[in-house]
């Protein structure tokens, strides 16, 4: 094939500058990256000023630009920059999870609109290739569960104040400075980002298109010293996972919580920016999917990917969503389900009084604080997030099996 890929580059962050450097490394790949189209104009950067250009017309009406490709963190812009491009037939490469899981639907319907191809392998856990696999490997194969680690920041975090007893500010810190974080780091310590790759990935693996809103987020922002020391006592590591579990054949519920992760357990292990995907397959059985979940190379190395399937005119099909609509399944994204968790809170708030614990195990307290565990229903959790990150509450599932 002669066909050149003549990529059109939205951002020049920290991924942007990975997928340049990669294909400048890659020079037997037929990719060319044509224009970069940033904000700042006053931003220095390692190339010469005529590589960039600071109007979008510039790449979205240039026919010679073949491929978009677009690794901005604004999700408004992003959805601007990418529904437009697909509306003018040009395919796109994204690392935007959150732009991605706020409108799949809408997302899917424009690709088979306008007969283009939306590609995002880098937006959900980094270099693991876990879209592609869903989509082609496991397409046909119902999946009882996919959990995991899909935040490399919180990760880190978790890592350092576990391991190096670093605080968490400074563990934060760090994170930041080695490019993991999100320009508003919020989205990683709040389990936002997290819950938006896990809709991705969900829509993939169980054909399921949710929400992000209708999935129950608690991050690691609230984390005391009380709770890393309750988990030690346990003899366990907090790590934040993501989770979507078919419960029985017409429910699958999902949220995203720290969880206690005990020493036998594969993701125990699993430390720093890495990500960890666990897919339990009917017949597969369990297979765990480990690697860099955040970064500069290992998110390009996933657009590298995404760019060259391009060239093989690759395109999702998401034969689990469409088998879902025409076939007599009736599997629906219900919350309506109990989960063992701790829950630390101030002396002064009356929990109860507001989120039923039901099956109480354990309570105690300590500087102010009190705690207990027991069972709470995910959909109380939903209809109570605000009140519980007003409060600051923390709270862990207990385990990884729910
Ligand atoms: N901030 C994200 C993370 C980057 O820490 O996982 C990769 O999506």
């Amino acid at each position: 094939m002669n066909k050149k890929t003549k990529i059109g580059l939205f951002g020049f962050g920290v991924v942007g500058q990975g997928l340049y450097n990669i294909l400048s490394q890659t020079d037997h790949f037929n990719a060319e990256v044509l224009k970069i189209c940033v904000k700042n104009r006053h931003k220095s950067r390692p190339l010469p000023s005529e590589r960039f250009t600071y109007d979008f017309k510039e790449i979205l009406d240039d026919p010679e630009i073949n491929l978009v490709v677009e690794v901005i963190s604004d999700a408004r812009e992003a959805y601007h920059i990418v529904t437009h491009a697909l509306r003018h037939g040009k395919n796109v490469v994204t690392a935007n999870k959150k732009m991605v899981a706020q409108n799949l639907k809408e997302l899917i319907a424009l690709q088979e609109e306008f007969g283009v191809s939306l590609t995002y392998e880098a937006s959900s856990c980094g270099s693991i290739p876990i879209i592609r696999t869903l989509e082609e490997y496991f397409d046909n194969e119902p999946l009882h569960s996919i959990a995991g680690i899909f935040n490399g920041s919180s990760n880190f975090i978790l890592s350092k104040i576990y391991n190096e007893n670093l605080p968490y500010e400074a563990a934060l810190k760090q994170a930041q400075v080695l490019g993991f974080a999100e320009a508003d780091p919020e989205l990683d310590v709040s389990g936002m980002d997290a819950l938006n790759k896990l809709c991705i990935i969900t829509a993939h693996g169980f054909g399921l298109a949710i929400p992000p809103h209708h999935i129950f987020n608690s991050g690691i922002n609230n984390l005391h010293a009380l709770d890393m020391a309750y988990a030690k006592a346990k003899g366990s590591k907090i790590k934040l996972l993501a989770m979507a579990h078919k419960v029985n054949s017409e429910q699958l519920i999902a949220l995203v919580i720290p969880v206690m992760v005990h020493p036998d357990e594969d993701l125990y292990t699993v430390e720093n920016e890495f990500n960890a995907v666990l897919v339990d397959a009917m017949f597969a059985g369990k297979q765990l999917f480990k690697g860099k979940g955040a970064g500069g190379f290992p998110t390009g190395a996933a657009i590298l990917s995404d760019v060259s399937a391009n060239f093989y005119e690759y395109r999702y099909t998401y034969k689990k969503r469409n088998n879902l609509k025409h076939t007599g399944n009736r599997l629906k994204y219900n919350p309506d389900f109990d989960i063992q968790v701790y829950i630390r809170y101030p002396q002064h708030m009356n929990l109860t009084a507001f989120l039923p614990v039901k099956d109480i195990i354990e309570t105690g307290s300590d500087h102010h604080q009190q705690y207990v565990v027991g069972k709470v229903n995910l959909r109380n959790l939903l209809e109570q997030r605000n009140t519980l990150k007003q409060e600051k509450v923390f709270m862990m599932a207990t385990h990884t099996s729910l």
